[in-house]
């Protein structure tokens, strides 16, 4: 065993670098590496990039320049800090990045996470390690699985990839050029980790990945299978009490999700279902492949099958092209579904998308700037007021919660409902990782604030198992 080295991974961007800012944890871990929340003191600095929006990839930059004064630093107290920029920037810019910032020694793609140890010891050695292609053997495969103190420490919520990639090529978007081709695991891999992750204490498995519900991993019997009958497989898995999924395109729901979301409890009434625009000139130049009706449609399927499905959604504004007509278009939509949440953007040119060479903007450049801020001010008050009136109709009501930990105020317990509203209540720490009725009295900003409803008795118990030694 080497002597103890401090890492420090700073996240960028979406779910699926949390997930794998844990996955380079557990590559290292046997490397002797242990997290430190310094990068000050750190003998390893990951940046974990996203390259989805200019700002994000411009974030790096700033970073490397900070991380340059701690380098020189480390070295004149003697040691050697290394620097490694992983994730879809990496991917996109490769040596473009050491170039810029020369302090940085390994550039590493989401593809390469499993030779992480071997880039490093390259890079000692020759000064700089490089590695950006979509290696032909399985990374999941090659990643080593969490120890069971790790997944303790994480909670009882926890991430699983099930597939990466898009093959959809949206004009916008760079994740088909950064996380490559459509890929999904083999459901008897997913199943292990899922199993594992039960096994010590996780409740709730959100399934990840850029596209998920275009998920066609081989099945248990050979034959692929759809995220909804991979839903029914975990499910049956003792002490998974709810299950999520994330990132789905409209396209690619198909009746065995709705049907997931009919008949199976675990499965959570709440889908993040991206629409990005309300207009179907600008789907059709954003090459999303479904219309404005196409998808109130899909969404009326969800609310047929279950009671209470929610909704959230992406929006960019300012696409090439968007005029008021457009815009207002997206605003009726916005009326017409009635989310939960919505996250929206202002468009921005990504390098080597179809759209970066879309010439249409959408007047003048200053000009452009300004609707595109006026835009976006008026879409995201329409959705804060959806907001605010669905987390104010929860007051009154009892709601399940699901509860991961303690509060900053002493005695709280915080959990999250179906809807991830994070709910707080005054019980003891013993109700973690168990769902519960709760009485919502009040709201405090975008939390609900209630009290335990009945006696700590797991509400979902049909899943949770009898022997409580595992969780998932
Ligand atoms: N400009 C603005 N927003 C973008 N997104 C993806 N690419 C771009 C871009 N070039 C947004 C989309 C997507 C979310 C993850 O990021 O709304 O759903
Ligand atoms: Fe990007 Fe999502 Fe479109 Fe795929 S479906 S290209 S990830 S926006």
């Amino acid at each position: 065993m080497s002597t103890p080295r401090k890492l420090h991974i700073k996240s960028y961007g979406c779910q699926m670098n949390v997930y794998d800012a844990q996955r380079m944890v557990d590559t290292l871990a046997p490397e002797g590496f242990v997290e430190t929340a310094q990068a000050e003191d750190a003998d390893l600095v990951i940046l974990n990039t996203c390259h989805i929006r200019e700002k994000a990839s411009e974030k790096v930059y700033s970073e490397l320049g900070r991380l340059r004064v701690a380098k020189d630093e480390a070295a004149r107290n003697g040691r050697a800090m290394q620097i490694a920029v992983a994730g879809c920037v990496a991917q996109a810019e490769g040596d473009e990045i050491i170039h810029r910032a020369p302090v940085v020694d390994v550039v590493v793609g989401p593809q390469s996470y499993h030779h992480l140890p071997h880039l490093l010891a390259r890079a000692r050695a020759e000064g700089r390690a490089i590695e950006t292609e979509f290696p032909v053997e399985d990374k999941f495969a090659a990643l080593p699985a969490p120890k069971p103190a790790a997944i303790r420490a994480r909670g009882i919520s926890s991430f699983v990839t099930v597939q990466e990639g898009c093959d959809k090529f949206c004009t916008f978007c760079v994740v088909p050029y950064t996380r490559g081709m459509e890929v999904s695991r083999p459901v008897a891999r997913i199943v292990e980790d899922v199993q594992r992750l039960a096994d010590n204490g996780v409740r709730e498995i959100t399934l990840i990945g850029q596209n998920v519900n275009a998920f066609h991993g081989d099945g248990e019997d050979g034959a692929p299978w759809s995220l909804g009958r991979l839903l029914h497989r975990l499910a049956a898995i003792p002490g998974i009490v709810r299950l999520r999924y994330s990132t789905s395109h409209p396209r690619d729901v198909d009746d065995a999700l709705i049907e997931a979301h009919r008949d199976i409890p675990a499965v959570m009434p709440f889908v993040h279902l991206p629409v990005q625009s309300g207009s179907d000139r600008i789907l059709e130049a954003m090459n999303r492949k479904h219309t404005a009706a196409d998808y109130r449609r899909t969404v009326e399927r969800f609310r047929k099958a279950r009671d209470g499905m929610a909704f959230s959604s992406d929006f960019i504004v300012g696409f090439p092209g968007e005029t008021e007509d457009d815009f207002s278009a997206t605003l009726a939509l916005v009326d017409q579904i009635g989310y939960a949440g919505a996250y929206s953007f202002k468009y921005s040119p990504r390098p080597g998308t179809p759209a970066a060479d879309m010439q249409e903007a959408v007047t003048t450049a200053s000009d452009t700037s300004r609707i595109m801020d006026e835009r976006l001010a008026r879409l995201q008050a329409l959705i804060d007021r959806q907001q605010a009136a669905f987390n104010a109709a929860a007051i009154g009501k009892t709601v399940e919660v699901l509860f991961e930990r303690a509060a900053r105020n002493p005695g709280q317990i915080v959990g999250r409902t179906a809807y991830l509203q994070p709910a707080h209540v005054m019980a003891s720490p013993d109700i973690i990782g168990q769902v519960l009725p709760v009485a919502v009295d009040s709201l405090e900003r975008y939390s609900l604030i209630g009290r335990l409803a009945q006696a700590a008795q797991p509400v979902v118990s049909s899943r949770v198992p009898s022997a409580m030694t595992t969780g998932a």
